[in-house]
């Protein structure tokens, strides 16, 4: 299966993504989680993205047109994937068309996590993360069992440079108006699921679980 996972920042892409894989075996390509690792290791990439991320906008599509194509040089990916925040523009929507025919795959599934603006404000800014690995908390929702402190591994949680207030009001407008353009694009190709993503965690994953399983 090939899938694609999209929803407004804070939606609980990261979250349910997790919770997919432990289910279905594929690889999870996240284009927020390979920026932020270049960020951390100070990449080329790392450095030029840092500022656009930190502001909440998109980053320039030439470096995510690089990412990706080095991310399909990769042989793991033909197992199936779940891209996790990309494309975020209607241009990296067809690129990653493009990429798809030259290597004879295809989508099959647009997960689109729907949930009104105000609800992410707690989400975004209640959220904390294993920085060792990777798991994701909400001090509101979903928070650790010893404040502060990853229940799986003991870490130090931290919170994302653009969990604020004033970069999700930016991440917001960049996502109406770039990434439902995406949805649109993909809905014409009769790809789109729909899945409200209000409500708890186990029960927004149920909702795609049943989707997942009819495709299967
Ligand atoms: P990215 O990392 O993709 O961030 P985002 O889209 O803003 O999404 P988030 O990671 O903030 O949220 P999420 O939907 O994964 O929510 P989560 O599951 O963590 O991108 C970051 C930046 O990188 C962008 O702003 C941009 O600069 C750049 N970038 C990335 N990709 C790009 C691209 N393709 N093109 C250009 N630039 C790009 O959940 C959030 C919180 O809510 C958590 O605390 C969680 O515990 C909680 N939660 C989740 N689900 C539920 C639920 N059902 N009930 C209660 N709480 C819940």
């Amino acid at each position: 299966m090939n899938l694609l996972i999209i929803g407004a920042p804070g939606a609980g892409k990261g979250t349910m993504s997790e919770l997919i894989l432990k289910n279905y075996h594929l690889v999870h390509v996240s284009t927020g989680d390979m920026l932020r690792e270049a960020v951390r290791n100070s990449t080329p990439v790392g450095l030029k993205a840092q500022e656009y991320m930190n502001r909440g906008e998109l980053v320039p599509e030439e470096i995510i047109h690089d990412i990706i194509a080095d991310r399909f040089s990769h042989s793991d990916i033909d197992a199936g994937f779940l891209f996790d925040g990309y494309p975020r523009t209607r241009n990296q929507a067809e690129d990653l068309d493009s990429i798809l025919k030259d290597m004879g795959k295809k989508i099959d599934c647009v997960i689109n996590l729907n949930i009104d603006d105000e609800e992410l404000i707690k989400r975004i800014t209640g959220r904390r993360l294993c920085p060792a690995c990777g798991e994701i908390y909400n001090v509101y929702s979903n928070p650790p069992k010893e404040e502060g402190k990853c229940d799986k591994c003991g870490a130090e949680l931290i919170q994302r440079k653009d969990d604020n207030l004033d970069s999700l009001k930016v991440r917001l407008s960049e996502y109406h108006k770039n990434t439902q353009p995406v949805i649109e694009y993909y809905e014409a190709m009769d790809l789109v699921r729909h899945v409200e993503a209000s409500g708890g965690i186990e029960e927004v994953y149920g909702r795609i679980n049943s989707i997942l399983e009819g495709l299967c």
